[in-house]
């Protein structure tokens, strides 16, 4: 069967875990444990807590992409901060201290735009049409729940990202932590 997208699950938690560590970098790829402070910091709040809004690319049963989001601004920091951040101290206290100020990158602008999200794929999936149709699948539900807008921050120097977002609808509202904060309107 070909890969298809469907609502995130608890069984693909560390599977979510993994491609969000596989798409963070060479010293993430190379090393289990930072791979994992990584993961605790950028995906696993919304595999544990924000399956309505997140979607998977199943391929064979298998996460093998993803698209992440929290529609709630507040409830997203209030929930991230008293479970991921605080396992994170229990492993290292600067990661910890980063996760625990990275929600004010998005903090400005959460009336405008009260969902953010994250989206990537494993290395053999990019390319091909699945990000922007995972794209397409959140918008939808984003609309459904009658949410006004949502926004997302990429690496300043993630150049095919930031095209990917642009032909999504995104454009460019800010700059935060070496970051450029995107969003359109649903
Ligand atoms: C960014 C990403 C989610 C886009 O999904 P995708 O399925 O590869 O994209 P699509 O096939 O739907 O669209 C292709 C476009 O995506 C962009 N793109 C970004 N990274 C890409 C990659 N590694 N391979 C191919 N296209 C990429 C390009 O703009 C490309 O258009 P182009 O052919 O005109 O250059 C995916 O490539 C990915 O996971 N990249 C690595 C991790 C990452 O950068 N995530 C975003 C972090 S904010």
């Amino acid at each position: 069967m070909m890969p298809y997208i469907r609502p995130a699950e608890d069984k693909d938690l560390k599977n979510i875990e993994y491609i969000c560590r596989m798409t963070a970098g060479p010293e993430a790829r190379k090393r289990e444990d930072v791979g994992k402070k990584i993961a605790l910091t950028y995906s696993t709040y919304y595999a544990r807590a924000e399956q309505e809004t997140s979607f998977v690319l199943d391929d064979e049963g298998k996460a093998v992409g993803y698209i992440l989001c929290a529609p709630d601004f507040t409830r997203y920091i209030k929930d991230y901060r008293k479970n991921e951040v605080k396992k994170l101290w229990g492993i290292e206290k600067k990661q910890s201290i980063i996760a625990y100020f990275l929600p004010l990158g998005y903090l400005p602008f959460k009336n405008k735009y009260p969902a953010h999200l994250h989206i990537d794929l494993l290395d053999e999936y990019q390319g091909k049409g699945y990000g922007s149709q995972m794209m397409k699948t959140l918008l939808a539900k984003l609309k459904e729940m009658k949410l006004p807008g949502v926004m997302l921050i990429v690496d300043k120097d993630n150049e095919g990202a930031q095209r990917f977002y642009k032909r999504a609808g995104f454009r460019k509202i800010a700059s935060a932590f070496g970051g450029v904060v995107m969003a359109r309107k649903l």
